[in-house]
């Protein structure tokens, strides 16, 4: 067999395993939405015996990918059952529009209505998805600071003494931005994709380095928009080098280049994407952060994951410069070492870690992580639904 053959073969073979797990997860789990798995079990985010302020329960920021997953399956399949599951997991977090739930919304208003509401938006033309995907994009463009062109990560924490973090803006945001390049062109409404482009301009200035990496969080004086200082977040340490951090930059770029056709948001893109694939160790396993020293393995599948959905994207649009090779390795690699796909265990990818220093969700499994898993899969059979 050929060597596209063989990896045609494999994308085929892997999705079906995929599918066949996450069609018995589907029945085990009917109303749920799973966050994280521990030794193959699902621990509910919220039940889990963590003390999350009010981000925690419907409003947290991964309840979206449970939905997306079924979304793409039914995409993939045409099972119903799939479309029914990812309805009922959006409503549950539909929610949170509801007043007793509104202070625990975020930034990440994104990552949860674009893979359940946009995704089924896109493939039924359903008028309700439509509409708590247009009202989840006000909530977000709601966000935005005027004087710094950003738009405002996190709430203030409930803690008395917790700094502020009203100037605050962060990485992983250039991907709920994707929410408001859709509600412009779903609207005809150009505020929206300003908004956004505005703060992918005010990222691309202050987030990345000269040799490529970027930072995790940067902060702001919320009434000049000057620039402030940055902070590791969940990297290491200021100045290290977050993987999913790495993984969300490319991939926003990737997506607000897309949106605007703006040449600045693609050279930023293949600068992260050079800059990582310098960083990726041999054995094609992502560590928590780029900067960790040997010997102190923590890793992030997520982040492998995301590398591969970003760098498959940018294949596509800059062809024959390797992306998509490195895209096919990493998710070739995570499926051969870092795949469970054994029937009675929840989830499937495996050692994804939340962050560098927190003592919580260290190498464990991320629904999150399997989402973007069958991402790369299907995006490398252009079978995705791209709602990004
Ligand atoms: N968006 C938060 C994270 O990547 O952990």
């Amino acid at each position: 067999m050929d060597e596209a053959k063989e990896a045609k073969a494999f994308l085929e073979d892997t999705t079906a395993k995929f599918e066949r797990k996450f069609h018995e997860l589907m029945l085990r789990h009917r109303g749920e939405i799973p966050a994280v798995a521990k030794d193959g079990r699902y621990d509910n985010r919220a039940d889990a015996d963590i003390a999350w302020s009010p981000d925690n329960g419907i409003a947290w920021w991964t309840n979206g990918f449970w939905g997306g997953i079924m979304n793409q399956l039914y995409a993939l399949t045409g099972k119903k059952e799939y479309l029914d599951e990812a309805r009922a997991s959006r409503r549950i977090i539909d929610g949170c529009f509801l007043s007793e739930f509104y202070y625990g919304l975020h930034h990440d208003v994104g990552f949860m209505w674009l893979p359940t509401a946009v995704a089924d938006y896109m493939l039924t033309k359903d008028d309700e998805a439509r509409r708590r995907g247009l009202m989840a994009a006000q909530l977000l463009a709601g966000r935005y600071n005027s004087a710094g062109r950003f738009i405002r990560a996190w709430n203030d924490p409930m803690e008395k003494d917790s700094p502020s973090t009203k100037g605050w803006a962060i990485i992983d945001c250039m991907l709920n931005i994707s929410l408001l390049y859709w509600a412009s062109e779903e609207l005809g409404d150009p505020r929206y994709r300003t908004i956004a482009e505005n703060h992918a301009e005010t990222t691309m200035r202050n987030f990345v380095r000269p040799d490529g990496s970027v930072r995790h969080i940067v902060e702001f004086d919320p009434e000049t928009g000057r620039y402030v200082c940055d902070y590791g977040g969940q990297g290491m340490e200021k100045g290290s080098s977050w993987s999913r951090g790495q993984s969300w930059g490319i991939y926003g770029f990737v997506n607000s280049y897309r949106h605007t056709g703006r040449q600045d948001f693609l050279a930023t893109a293949e600068k992260i994407a050079d800059y990582v694939i310098s960083a990726i160790p041999e054995d094609g396993h992502i560590p928590v952060d780029f900067h960790q020293p040997r010997g102190l393995f923590f890793e992030d599948s997520t982040a492998a994951a995301v590398i591969a959905c970003a760098l498959t994207e940018l294949e596509r649009i800059v062809p024959g410069k390797g992306y998509g090779k490195t895209a096919f390795t990493l998710a070739s690699t995570l499926a051969k070492t870092r795949a469970d796909f054994s029937a009675g265990t929840d989830g499937i990818l495996q050692r994804c870690t939340g962050s560098f220093n927190g003592k919580a969700d260290k190498e464990v499994n991320f629904v999150y992580a399997d989402y973007y898993f069958l991402e790369s899969l299907l995006k490398m059979q252009k079978k995705d639904v791209m709602f990004w």
